[in-house]
Formats: C-alpha cells, structure tokens, sequence
C-alpha cells in the first residue's frame, strides 16, 4: 500500500503502474493498493516511488474494534496473527532491509475512540517485538530512534489494517534535502509536479523561486539529462538550493523572478511554488504586483513550452491566463494541511497563435467586459 498526499492518488497509481511495480487493486483517501510484481519481474524497486510519502507491506486485516476502551487491546490480535517470517523476507526482496533491529508503531483511526493512539500503539507494538525478539519504542517517549521497523495501524470504521513499511524511513524524506527553508516543498508533490510537466531528455527546467531546490532536485531525479535553473531572492534559499543540489546538474542564482537573468523562450519547462501560498511572503518586484510573476514565467518559457505551477486557489488561474498561458490540466491537493491546487500550462506555440490572444484569454476577457 502506497501512502500520499490527498489529491496525488491518481499520480501514485499512474507511477506504480508506468514503473511495472505491479496492479492496483484499490484506491482510496490517501491510499493506493497494489499487487507487488515480484521484484524480479518489475522494472524498478517500490522503494523507488517518488510520489508516494511511503510504501507498506500488508501485515494482518481484521474488523474495526469499535470505540470501546478495551477496543486497543482486541488489536494486540492482529499483531499475533500477522506471518512475520513472510513479511521479513518480503520486505528484504522489495528493497527493505533484512531482519528487525527493533519496534515502532504509528497509529491512525477515524471518529472518536475510547483510547488514544498510543493504546493502539502500545497494544500493538509490545506483542510484535516480543514475537521478533527485539525493543519496542512507545511513541509515548517521543520519536522513535533510527532503525527500528516501522509498522502502522488504522481503523477506518470498518476494517483494522496492520502494515509494515518496507524501507528503513518513509520514503518522502530525501537524502538529498539537507537544508530546508520556510515553505519547501513536500518532495513526493515536487515530484509529481515534475512528472506533469512531461520532463524530456535536453530539457532546460527553470524554477524561479526556488527555495531550497526541491522541484529541481526531483526533476532531474526523473530526467538527470536536463538542464535546471533555479533562483531565488533570499540568500538563505540559494545556499540551501545550492547545498541540496551539490553534485546535480543544476544551476542555482540570486534574483528576483520578477525580472530573470535569462534570454526570452529558454525555458522547455518552469516548475515553481511562488511566494504566495501564505508560509512566504513575496519579496522584490513580486511583492508590488504578482503579474510581474506570470508576466516572466510567459517570457522565459520557449514556445509550446509547459509550466506546472502549485497555487493556492483557482482565483489565481485567470491572471495567468491573460498573459496568454493556457491551462490544461488542473489538480486539487491537500499541502501543509491546506488545499491547493496543481496547474499545468502551455505557451503557445509560434503556428498557434504567439501573439494571438488564446480561446482562455478570449474568455476572461469577455468574462471581464460582461
Ligand atoms: C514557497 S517558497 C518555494 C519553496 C521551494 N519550492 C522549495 O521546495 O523549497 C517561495 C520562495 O520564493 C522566494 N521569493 C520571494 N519573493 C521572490 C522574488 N521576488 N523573486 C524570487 N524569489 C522570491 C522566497 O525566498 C521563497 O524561497
């Protein structure tokens, strides 16, 4: 079961199926299930989903045990029933390491319960690490140490689902991302971004406020035969770019995306977050008009280039529109506990009209005038 972002269960699905990790057989809130193909038969490891938060082996399934307060101890059931010599070797032949070193359990339920997670938890994670033979971390105590096998358990008012997760860590913290600035990005939702915009070999990738590098770094992960360059007008965030990126084929530079440092029609693609999703503020040029914004993002972009953009709300589409960039797909997602939402743009191209005001124009003009 690959773990996401709420909004991102498409994308997961479609990574999980173009990387012949195997078939989906269920997708639900934050949630996609899947047949593993053996991992000799699939192309690529699980381990190596870039969408997804986390990916889990399913341990044990039972009935919900309801909202009783003896409800967390009837759980201990599932971790005596789940097949552990099984689930050891599974998770070694996905890519996961051998063995267990020691206990960790996180626990989610939906509607109110007699007992807290850490019921759950505790009811759970002492029965586990005394079948294997190892610690068990209570996350009464705090986060867990590194190392410990990670297992979780949800209720979902009808069904308790013990998991097992297959890597070390969860797969969305990258080794690559050493430094973090305010308002980075969720790098499962970077990389989604960057397989939207349809990322190909040659491409150059702008992203012209670039805080600490995360759409660049996942874009040339996917593509690493790219060209990418990233600004930012904050110090701060071209030393973290810069640190994050050590050993990439990217670019980092101070400047203020309201007036970049590039040639008009470099860009193949432009990935950005910009400063307004309420964690950062606009600065420079962009803090007296967010059209400068789009006004740049229109001028870099090469023509029938694609830029995939996270707004905070569909308000924001028709400014980008009357610089004559056309969206074509729109998606909504949950990011730092608020919606957002994921929209690819064209520019146009040369034979289609540059210059021409484009049919999305055409109607917010006419949607201004009436
Ligand atoms: C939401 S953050 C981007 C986060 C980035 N995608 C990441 O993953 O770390 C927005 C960035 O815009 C930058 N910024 C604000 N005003 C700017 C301007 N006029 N020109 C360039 N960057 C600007 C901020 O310094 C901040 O790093």
């Amino acid at each position: 079961m690959a773990r996401c972002v709420h909004g991102l269960e498409p994308t997961v699905a479609a990574e999980i199926l173009r990387n012949g990790l195997g078939m989906i057989t269920h997708i639900g809130h934050r949630e996609v299930h899947f047949r593993a193909e053996r991992p000799a038969g699939a192309r690529r490891l699980v381990l190596g989903l870039r969408t997804a938060d986390d990916v889990f082996l399913l341990a044990a399934r039972g009935d919900d045990v309801g909202t009783s307060r003896r409800g967390a101890d009837a759980l201990a059931g599932l971790a005596a029933a789940a097949d552990l010599a099984v689930l050891a070797r599974l998770r070694r032949d996905h890519g996961g390491p051998a063995g267990f070193t020691g206990v960790e359990v996180s626990a989610s339920f939906l509607g109110r319960r007699g007992f807290t997670r850490y019921d759950v938890e505790d009811a759970v994670g002492r029965v586990l690490a005394a079948r294997l033979g190892v610690g068990y971390h209570s996350r009464r105590g705090g986060a867990p140490p590194p190392g410990h096998s990670g297992w979780r358990v949800t209720l979902d008012g009808e069904r308790a689902t013990l998991l097992l997760r297959v890597a070390e860590r969860p797969l969305h913290r990258r080794a690559y991302k050493r430094r973090s600035v305010p308002g980075t990005l969720h790098p499962p939702v970077a990389a989604a971004m960057a397989a939207m915009a349809g990322v190909e070999p040659g491409d150059t990738v702008l992203d012209p406020c670039c805080g600490a590098g995360t759409l660049l770094a996942e874009a040339v992960r996917q593509r690493p035969d790219i060209r990418a360059c990233g600004f930012d007008l904050a110090w701060q965030a071209v030393a973290a770019a810069r640190e994050n990126a050590a050993g990439l084929p990217v670019a980092v530079a101070r400047a203020d995306a309201g007036r970049l440092p590039v040639p008009d029609g470099v860009a193949d693609r432009v990935l950005a977050n910009p400063p307004w999703g309420g964690q950062v503020a606009p600065g420079g040029l962009l803090a007296e008009s967010a059209a400068r914004w789009w006004a740049e993002v229109r001028r870099v972009l090469a023509p029938g280039g694609t830029a995939v953009v996270l707004l905070p709300g569909v308000a924001e589409v028709p400014l980008g529109i009357r610089h004559g960039l056309t969206p074509v797909h729109l998606q909504r997602v949950r990011v730092a506990g608020a919606e957002s939402f994921l929209v690819r743009w064209t520019a146009p191209r040369p034979g289609g009209g540059r210059g021409q005001p484009s049919p999305a124009s055409r109607a917010v003009r006419s949607s201004r005038s009436r």
